[in-house]
């Protein structure tokens, strides 16, 4: 419950914390002092009364009961569990250049079983960071969203009518299982993105491939933390949940290699007349072999589906119970004054960050440091100790965000910061239509400089050349 219901939550995050943070005293614990259920009960939880599917809600029981940090069973091994910010970032903090996630990763032992290469999810050490680099390259420049929007755009255009014509389809303009529309056009768009393949999963009647892959992804998933949980022996009888999981993984790679043979053959035959660019064709412009390049985007759609589901179905649902904030938006979207509609934008930015605050994609993941031990709050967590980061526990910290449950978009505002982002985005996109900006002629580089604020530590000189 939020301390001071009557105060307007925004003015709650400057009153001092409700709960000391966790000082760390001199010498740091050793795990026999860490508090955390016995191993068999910990296993009782998770295998039993459905506590796979509750371990989000077993984090924030599991910080209720013994603080924000515990140790527990998980299968064969221990894990300590962190469930506060400061502390996850104490751990990221001293993780080496690589991350390192489990050694538990069943994930990565069907890779090397099938002898299929890794990609980005799965690798590890220098390949990971290789990988990364060039993903990173590839991937991340703000030119290259622009340059998939057109595709992304057109999957949206049908997403809309997909819903249109599903709401029109009852009295009461119901869409039913919201999620499975969204999952279809999560698959769309992000073939359209890696391999330029248009799939008509929003379609009226959805060809059977897709509705395969989704089979699979759901499987997957489903068995993922099974395969992790369970002791060896159990795990390689027939029928067992590893079967269910690695015939799901051969059919994600199949659907994915069949689209991204699709494309590399009308590359080949065709240099010139295909449309577009898509992910499949920058990796092969790098030189990636065949085997990486199959790696890469199947984990890159798997990673592309579920994510921009979950997020999409929640906001939709936190913003049909929430009219006023949908009003805001759509209220704001009519008002032409600005003639750009950025009005709506932090708004809308803040609503799926409170979004995935209130339901995190990845409720937890995880982290080993494998050559030091590392100090955590008051503890000394030994080197190779398989740490879970508590995403879900820790964004519904009420020390950090109050009233943790509700839905309040507006927290993630700061005062100035809506009229801030108008004249900062209007400000650039007037100015960059009208002038090309230059460095000035033979002047050198301008350092930051603190004063309070960062600010320039000498006159920033320009060339505005009209256009
Ligand atoms: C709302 C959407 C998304 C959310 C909330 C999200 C969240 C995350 C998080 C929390 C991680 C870190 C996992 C870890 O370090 O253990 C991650 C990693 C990753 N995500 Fe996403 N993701 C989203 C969309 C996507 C999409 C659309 C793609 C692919 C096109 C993608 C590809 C990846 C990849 C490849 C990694 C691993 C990165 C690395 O190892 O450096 N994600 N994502």
């Amino acid at each position: 419950m939020s301390p001071a219901p009557h105060l307007p939550h925004m003015f709650l995050r400057f009153l001092p914390p409700l709960r000391p943070p966790p000082r760390a005293p001199s010498a740091p614990r050793g795990m026999a002092e860490m508090p955390g259920p016995s191993p068999i009960a910990s296993m009782y939880q998770l295998l039993c009364r459905g506590g796979l599917s509750r371990m989000h809600e077993m984090q924030v029981q599991g910080r209720a009961r013994y603080g924000p940090l515990w140790k527990a069973a998980f299968g064969p091994i221990e894990t300590v569990h962190v469930a506060q910010a400061e502390l996850i970032q104490q751990v990221l903090r001293q993780e080496g250049t690589f991350p390192v996630r489990s050694q538990l990763s069943s994930w990565k032992e069907y890779r090397e079983w099938r002898g299929r290469a890794c990609g980005l999810l799965t690798a590890e050490g220098a390949e990971w960071l290789r990988l990364r680099r060039l993903l990173g390259r590839l991937l991340l420049h703000p030119y290259r969203a622009s340059s998939f929007s057109g595709a992304v755009g057109s999957v949206v255009a049908e997403l809309v009518l997909a819903l249109q014509r599903e709401g029109d389809g009852n009295p009461e303009h119901l869409v039913r299982d919201l999620s499975s529309h969204l999952y279809r056009f999560g698959l769309e768009a992000s073939s359209a993105v890696l391999f330029a393949s248009r799939l008509g999963c929003l379609e009226p009647e959805v060809p059977s491939a897709p509705s395969v892959f989704i089979g699979c992804v759901h499987s997957m998933f489903r068995t993922t933390l099974l395969t992790m949980a369970l002791p060896r022996l159990l795990l390689r009888m027939r029928h067992s949940p590893w079967d269910t999981f690695c015939r799901a993984w051969d059919g994600l790679f199949e659907f994915a290699q069949q689209h991204i043979d699709h494309r590399v053959a009308a590359v080949v035959a065709q240099p010139h007349s295909v449309h577009g660019v898509c992910v499949t064709d920058l990796l092969l412009q790098e030189g990636m072999s065949m085997e990486s390049i199959y790696g890469n985007v199947t984990e890159l759609l798997l990673a592309g589906v579920d994510t921009i589901s979950s997020t999409l179905t929640w906001s939709l649902y936190e913003l049909a119970r929430n009219p006023q904030v949908q009003a805001a938006l759509t209220g704001n979207n009519t008002n032409t004054s600005t003639g750009t509609g950025t009005g709506t934008v932090p708004l809308l930015r803040a609503v799926v960050k409170e979004t995935l605050r209130l339901y995190p994609v990845i409720p937890a993941n995880a982290r080993v440091i494998p050559d030091r031990d590392i100090r955590v709050g008051e503890f000394l967590v030994p080197r190779k100790t398989l740490i879970t980061l508590c995403h879900y526990a820790a964004s519904r910290d009420p020390r950090v965000f109050p009233a943790p449950d509700q839905f309040h978009p507006e927290r993630w505002f700061c005062v100035g910061r809506r009229i801030a982002e108008l004249q900062v985005y209007q400000a650039l996109a007037q100015i960059l239509l009208r002038f090309e900006v230059r460095p000035e002629p033979g002047g050198g580089p301008i350092l930051p400089m603190t004063r309070t604020l960062l600010v320039p530590s000498a006159p920033v000189n320009l060339q505005f050349l009209p256009r």
